[in-house]
């Protein structure tokens, strides 16, 4: 049976199967050395002249062949082992080789961490990117830290809940991906920039503790931290104040870290916990709503998280002259009814403190959530105030509108994005380093090269026509 490259140093002695890629190649003499790895890491095989067939084969092995061999872990002579290497007092000398697949020569070499090539030929052939050891780090730690997530939430009570992505325009702020429907003619879906409407009705619907590992789609230029589609711990609750969120986000992303990334040095207040700012102190000390408060910023190990808080509910859009929610029209203001909330908006809008807080790690915002409004009147109007008609509102929203009027639980939430976070705990200077299969800056996929033309027949099914 085929073991794994990390298992081989409690084999010594004993016969061996190994498989997996040649990662290298050295000829000394007449001796052949070759680099096998698999997920773990790398062993070296060993072929000598003795074996004249085996020999001649192992002769003809070139970089990424996938080969498997059988042979006895057996120590490496005095002086010739290798620190760099786990596996580094061992090797195999190969008593039976089998050729899998053979590859042509990769376009990038595999065993460097790859910043020296273009990022255009990496993602081309991502499938041989992701083989370096970097990109399979990041890969497992994302995993880890996904786990982490899930078990740390399920054990408190939480359900992972999966929200349709054929849904509607939800308002998160940026342009939606819209999805023509071939049933009902002349109408789209709008892919979710956010499970945000779904996880607040199944709060309606009493579920009271939900999450997901939510993927959410927005349509907006993309940037070193930004990819169109992206992934979010989602996370809505009911019964719970601001306080409540920002203690379950801390204790759970503590937990992580001192798991995890024990040698990380997280910077914390005098009472151990991560300082909660309220906005205008961001603002005014650091012109920033996501500063960056690490002593030393240079350090790489080092941790700041903080809690933003006390946003203001609007600000002033210019570009469509009307007042927009700072975080989302769901967002509780801080006012005691809907006659209140006229009263001050008709003064001064800006004035508005909302019950949203964000949540920043070394001038990143790595997740933003808030206190929703559970009072349908109030509801309503902000809807107007952010200058939707009656029409509008019931267009838009009439289904949460409704929903609330059947007995509405006080709730709210927040989405840490798990991109960024992996990003900066593995030290990586964009999200891409740790996405499976991003898009370009420019929004393609330039693997499967997407997005592409469609045939005229789908076209035709979907009612589209394209202008030329
Ligand atoms: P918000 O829009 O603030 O809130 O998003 C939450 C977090 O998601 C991450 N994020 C992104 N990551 C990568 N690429 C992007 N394009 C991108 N856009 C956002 C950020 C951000 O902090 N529904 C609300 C949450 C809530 O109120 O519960 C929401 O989506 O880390």
């Amino acid at each position: 049976m085929r073991i794994l490259t990390d298992d081989v140093l409690s084999k010594e002695g004993r016969e061996v199967e190994l498989a997996g890629w040649v990662s290298g190649r050295r000829d000394h003499g007449k001796i052949i050395f070759i680099d096998l790895r698999d997920h773990k890491g790398v062993v070296q095989l060993v072929f000598t002249p003795k074996n004249k067939d085996l020999y001649s084969l192992a002769d003809t092995l070139r970089s990424e062949w996938v080969i498997r061999v059988r042979g006895k872990a057996t120590a490496r002579p005095t002086g010739m082992e290798n620190a760099d290497l786990s596996t580094g007092k061992l090797e195999i000398p190969v008593e039976k080789l089998e050729v899998i697949t053979k590859a042509k020569t990769p376009p990038f070499s595999i065993d460097t961490d790859g910043r020296e090539v273009s990022e255009d030929i990496r993602m081309e052939y991502r499938y041989l990117d992701l083989r370096r050891a970097r990109m399979q780090k990041n890969l497992r730690d994302r995993h880890k830290i996904i786990k982490y997530m899930r078990d740390y939430l399920s054990d408190k009570g939480f359900v992972e809940i999966e929200t349709p992505i054929l849904g509607k325009s939800t308002p998160e702020g940026a342009r939606d991906y819209l999805v023509p429907s071939r049933l009902q003619a002349g109408t789209f879906y709008a892919l979710p920039q956010s499970p945000q409407q779904y996880k607040q009705l199944l709060m309606v619907a009493g579920v009271e503790r939900y999450f997901q590992i939510a993927r959410c789609f927005r349509d907006e230029d993309t940037r070193g931290d930004r990819q169109p589609e992206f992934t979010q711990l989602d996370i809505e609750m009911s019964f719970i104040d601001q306080e409540e969120v920002m203690n379950l986000v801390e204790d759970l992303y503590l937990g992580l870290v001192k798991k995890l990334y024990p040698n990380k040095k997280v910077k914390l207040d005098k009472n151990g916990r991560i300082p909660h700012m309220p906005y205008s102190e961001a603002m005014s000390k650091y012109n920033s709503d996501k500063p960056d408060v690490r002593e030393n910023k240079n350090d790489p190990d080092e941790l700041a998280f903080l809690f933003v808080v006390d946003f203001p509910a609007f600000e002033w859009k210019e570009s469509e002259k009307r007042w927009d929610a700072v975080h989302h029209p769901f967002t509780q203001p801080k006012v005691k009814d809907a006659k209140e909330f006229w009263e001050i908006f008709k003064k001064d809008p800006t004035s508005m403190v909302a019950k949203q807080y964000d949540f920043v790690l070394n001038g990143y915002e790595i997740g933003g959530g808030s206190i929703r409004i559970h009072d349908p009147e109030l509801l309503a109007a902000v809807f107007e105030a952010m200058g939707n008609d009656p029409k509008d509102i019931k267009d838009k929203f009439g289904h949460m509108l409704r929903a609330f009027e059947y007995g509405v639980p006080p709730h709210g939430g927040i989405a840490p994005g798990i991109d960024r976070f992996v990003m900066l705990m593995e030290g990586e200077p964009n999200i891409r380093e740790v996405i499976a299969f991003p898009k370009t800056g420019d929004g393609r996929d330039l693997l499967m090269n997407a997005p592409s033309a469609v045939s005229e027949a789908q076209l035709k099914d979907l009612h589209i026509k394209i202008k030329e």
